[in-house]
């Protein structure tokens, strides 16, 4: 029985919960492996590394520490990283990157200046620099992702930097390079063309117009350095009630179309009401709203042309941000705020539905880099004896085996519940992989609704289903749960469950408040 869009969703969850008789399916997935969205890049599985409060000092990076090796990483941070498959690392901000001189961070290190840090209210040492996060790429093997200056630095230097990295010939900037103990270029490939220029808080704020004349020049001497380098225009990041961001973007693409192969958005999420279902539930439609917006932005900006170059979406920030405050808050004390978040067990889900969101638009988002890497608004927190992993850390291994795979376009029906005057939405959160290399079908669940199991068939339409299926299932009593020093209160289970195997497909209780990865065998 499927309890229609018309109730409000307190009622609707009562149904669910008294009317349904104990095994009847309430819900229903169809899998059809032939039905493709498009391939899982791995570049969704991404991370973002800012000079901010703990995430490089004290967090990847801490000289002198008996936990740190030779280069200064902290060995047990490194180790942590390691599971969670980074594709991509996000250097140096952020908001730092708009007024940071990438020239202050290279050379002997006790001859770096030390620099006022005017977007967090720091002081910044400069003891790591671009080749310190290269080395540390290299060392997660992760691609590394550099953001220029463009609040107050120039096309120039933007363009200097590309030669440090990547230039092979003598020029001055890649024998600074050599001198520094690198031969070989360092070859980074995806370069951004600043970081969220359109919001007011931005070191270098522009409008639009301003904007898009700074990036199109940059965008022109960086590949004019360097033919082979990837580009993203940082698109929308502010969504305030007066800010135009639709047309900001609409800028960007016009005049950047023909220079750039991803266009950034970032969103950042919070349960304030403390509402769980419509935590949940309102970002998740906000999201699909951004992202359909901006793919469609995509196409008419290309309108016309007979060879448009490819264009992609990099959400490139997106997490739980919401106890720690932001710039522009009127209690925002800059240089104080680590934005040091402590995640509970329902920020995790939410990390399920940012990541849920990306694969069923696998075809136009193609990368995406939660913020951030350590103690920030991170996966991983540390002290300078040890470090915790927060409850968001799992969803993020998880889906991480998944790259490489086909989204695909699953047919999802489930109660559904409103949120205000918003469309009707569907308490299970779904998207789906399937791997043919080891044929295994993966069906990412969500379930959010905070008071009832929903007792789901799942079909397939194509092909066959085999049993038993592996079940990754996170969940908890509370809510609020989190996990500390010693103390990980919120992980994964893992089991295998044998399925009822009856007319291609079977019957599954997803339970409430929970995320669950089935993997499945497809025969
Ligand atoms: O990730 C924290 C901050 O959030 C970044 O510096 C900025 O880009 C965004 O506003």
């Amino acid at each position: 029985m499927l309890v229609r869009n018309t109730l409000p969703g307190i009622f609707a969850a009562l149904l669910l919960t008294s009317a349904v008789p104990a095994q009847q399916p309430q819900a229903r997935i169809r899998i059809d492996t032939n039905r493709v969205i498009g391939e899982v890049s791995p570049r969704l599985f991404g991370n973002f590394a800012e000079h901010l409060g703990r995430c490089i000092y004290g967090g990847i990076f801490e000289e002198g520490s008996p936990l740190s090796d030779s280069d200064g990483f902290r060995k047990d941070v490194l180790e942590a990283v390691k599971p969670l498959g980074v594709s991509v690392l996000r250097w140096p901000g952020g908001n730092f990157a708009s007024g940071y001189n990438w020239k202050d961070g290279v050379g002997p290190r006790d001859q770096r200046p030390a620099r006022p840090d005017l977007a967090w209210g720091a002081l910044e040492t400069n003891r790591f620099g671009t080749d310190e996060f290269l080395r540390y790429c290299e060392r997660i093997g992760a691609e590394p992702y550099l953001c220029i200056n463009a609040g107050l630095g120039s096309v120039d230097d933007a363009r200097q930097w590309v030669e440090y990295a990547n230039e092979t010939r003598p020029t001055y900037w890649a024998n600074q390079r050599r001198k520094n103990g690198r031969e070989q270029p360092w070859n980074v490939k995806i370069w951004g063309l600043g970081n969220e220029i359109d919001g007011p808080w931005q070191l270098g704020h522009k409008n639009a117009e301003d904007y898009a004349k700074f990036a199109l020049e940059a965008a022109k001497a960086m590949r004019r350095q360097d033919a082979s380098i990837e580009l993203i225009a940082s698109g929308s990041s502010n969504f305030g009630a007066d800010a135009d961001w639709i047309g900001w973007n609409r800028a960007v693409l016009d005049r950047l179309k023909d220079q750039i192969d991803y266009i950034s958005l970032h969103t950042y999420i919070g349960n304030r009401e403390n509402n769980f279902e419509n935590f949940l539930g309102s970002n998740a439609l906000d999201i699909e709203d951004r992202i359909q917006v901006v793919e469609g932005q995509i196409k008419a900006a290309q309108n016309g042309q007979a060879k448009p170059r490819p264009i992609y979406i990099a959400f490139d920030e997106w997490n739980t941000w919401y106890r720690t405050i932001h710039p522009g808050d009127s209690e925002f004390d800059i240089g104080k705020s680590g934005l040091e978040e402590h995640y509970n067990f329902e920020d995790a889900l939410a990390a399920g539905m940012f990541l849920n969101a990306f694969m069923r638009h696998a075809d136009v988002v193609k990368m995406a880099n939660l913020a951030q890497l350590v103690n920030v608004i991170a996966p991983i927190f540390t002290n300078k004896q040890a470090l915790y992993l927060q409850t968001i850390y799992w969803p993020l291994v998880e889906y991480g085996k998944q790259r490489g795979n086909l989204s695909l376009d699953l047919q999802t029906t489930s109660p559904t519940y409103r949120i205000g005057s918003r469309p009707p939405l569907g308490y299970l959160d779904v998207s789906g992989t399937y791997s043919p290399a080891d044929r295994a079908i993966y069906l990412n669940v969500l379930n959010r609704s905070e008071k009832s199991d929903i007792v789901t068939r799942v079909d397939a339409i194509a092909g066959q289903i085999g049993s038993p299926a592996a079940v990754w299932e996170l969940n908890n009593p509370d809510l609020k749960a989190v996990n500390d020093f010693g103390a990980e209160k919120v992980r994964p289970a893992t089991r295998a469950v044998a399925l009822n195997l009856e007319n291609d497909g079977f019957t599954y209780t997803f339970p409430k408040h929970s995320l669950t990865i089935l993997k499945l065998k497809a025969q």
